[in-house]
């Protein structure tokens, strides 16, 4: 029988030990700071209908024409897993009337793209996306800006660069596709069949495109910026001087455009240089998203946490990031011993401290290498001798010093209160 069973899909990983640690240690890093910055959190399904997607998305987009996973449900619906997280945070907060439409959310959870597998690029991958809504402010934008940031630093992220651009109002996105079409056109045949059909339906893509015949024309074209109203460019420029203030480094990156619809005015992403060809860890922009007959506005950002992992990985900051798991082991010879430390176990557990011990009845010296598997700070062993003398050893793990102790000093010196009665004579 092969093994392939027990693989999850292809691009789709199970998280566990050790990187778990990892990952719950960026989640409640990142949900303190989050905190501090009075955002809350919002779980929505990772299935929803179809038309959450393709409406807010676009339907010229790469995600909605062939990264989306789509299928029937048993009624006969069309429901997709969630591809990101914004569209369906919309949903929900269309639902909640007006002063849903004011709210400051964070989500964290897996989504889905039916894209090629390769080194950054997963089918089943993790965001942690943030949302500011009804705040049509450059001010908004700024903080957004500067709160990822600070989450990158809090993490350990060194060297990331912030790049960003602007797509205009929404009353420029005519005008922009209309100028970039016009000075495309004379360029058509250098352009790779993609973008000759992007043209027609969303030329704006073609800034974007990773092929090097494309990219040589688009280095020839000047900034979309020329082609916007003044109105855009000064809202553009009022988010440059308040990230200065704020101490937030930025590149301007005019040729930047995001490959989702639903952006205007600011958009931007996090680079960085440890990654490959997939170096983005994260990326966000203004919005205008039509949901039931109404448009939402809002600002925010998703980043990709298994990129997060990989970059710290290659910085070798991940030792910074994950405490370590200390804690007690306690070692039992003979059937009294046993059934006492289960007695003092959890009683231990009961005020707060981290411990176990082998349930299986081994030798000594397996339960010694379990506590030392289990990095435990402290051993308390205990045998025939110490349960007739109502004492313990306590064994400091990383000296390797023990001493026997009776149970007010041992308590005493794991710093417990002892509450009922721990088995001690
Ligand atoms: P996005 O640029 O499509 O934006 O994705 C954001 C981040 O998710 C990327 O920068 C990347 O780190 C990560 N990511 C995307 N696709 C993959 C993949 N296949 N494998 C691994 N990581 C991936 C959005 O999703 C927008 N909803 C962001 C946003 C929120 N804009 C405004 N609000």
């Amino acid at each position: 029988m092969g093994t392939d069973q027990y693989q999850p899909l292809q691009g789709m990983s199970d998280l566990a030990a050790p990187d778990i640690d990892i990952w719950q240690a960026l989640e409640s890093k990142s949900r303190k700071l989050l905190d501090g910055y009075t955002v809350q959190e919002v779980r929505t399904p990772v299935l929803e209908r179809t038309s959450v997607f393709t409406r807010s998305i676009g339907d010229t987009t790469d995600i909605v024409q062939k990264e989306m996973y789509t299928f029937e449900d048993r009624g006969g619906r069309s429901i997709t897993l969630r591809p990101e997280g914004t569209a369906g945070v919309m949903r929900h907060v269309a639902g909640q009337g007006p002063e849903g439409s004011e709210s400051r959310l964070y989500y964290m959870g897996p989504m889905f793209r039916a894209e090629r597998p390769q080194a950054g690029r997963k089918r089943q991958f993790h965001q942690l996306g943030v949302e500011f809504l009804g705040c049509p402010s450059p001010a908004a934008d700024a903080e957004c800006i500067a709160l990822q940031q600070h989450l990158a630093a809090e993490w350990g992220l060194e060297n990331c660069r912030v790049r960003i651009n602007t797509r205009g109002m929404p009353e420029d996105r005519t005008i922009v596709s209309r100028g970039l079409r016009d000075r495309l056109l004379s360029s058509v045949s250098d352009l790779c069949e993609d973008c000759r059909r992007r043209l027609e339906t969303n030329p704006l893509r073609v800034l974007d495109c990773k092929h090097e015949s494309c990219r040589g024309v688009v280095d020839g074209l000047p900034p979309i910026t020329d082609l916007m109203s003044s109105e855009a460019r000064d809202y553009y420029q009022d988010v440059l001087h308040i990230l200065g203030r704020l101490d937030v480094e930025v590149e301007q990156t005019p040729k930047l455009v995001r490959g989702l619809d639903y952006y205007v005015h600011t958009v931007w992403e996090i680079c960085h240089p440890a990654l490959g060809a997939q170096d983005s860890i994260s990326g966000g922009g203004r919005y205008l998203i039509p949901v039931g007959g109404r448009e939402i506005e809002g600002v925010g950002f998703a980043v990709g946490l298994e990129r997060v992992i990989a970059a710290l990985k290659e910085q070798g900051k991940v030792e910074d990031l994950v405490e370590k798991h200390r804690g007690i082991w306690l070692i039992s010879s003979g059937k009294a011993a046993f059934d006492e430390n289960m007695v003092l176990m959890q009683t231990l557990r009961l005020r707060g401290m981290r411990c176990g011990m082998d349930l299986r009845n081994r030798s000594m010296k397996a339960q010694m290498r379990l506590a030392n598997r289990q990095s435990a700070s402290h051993v308390i062993i205990r045998g025939d001798h110490e349960m007739d003398n109502g004492t313990f050893i306590l064994k400091d793990m990383s000296t390797g010093d023990q001493e026997e102790l009776d149970m007010p000093a041992l308590m005493e010196r794991l710093h417990v209160v002892p509450l009922i009665d721990v088995g001690g004579r």
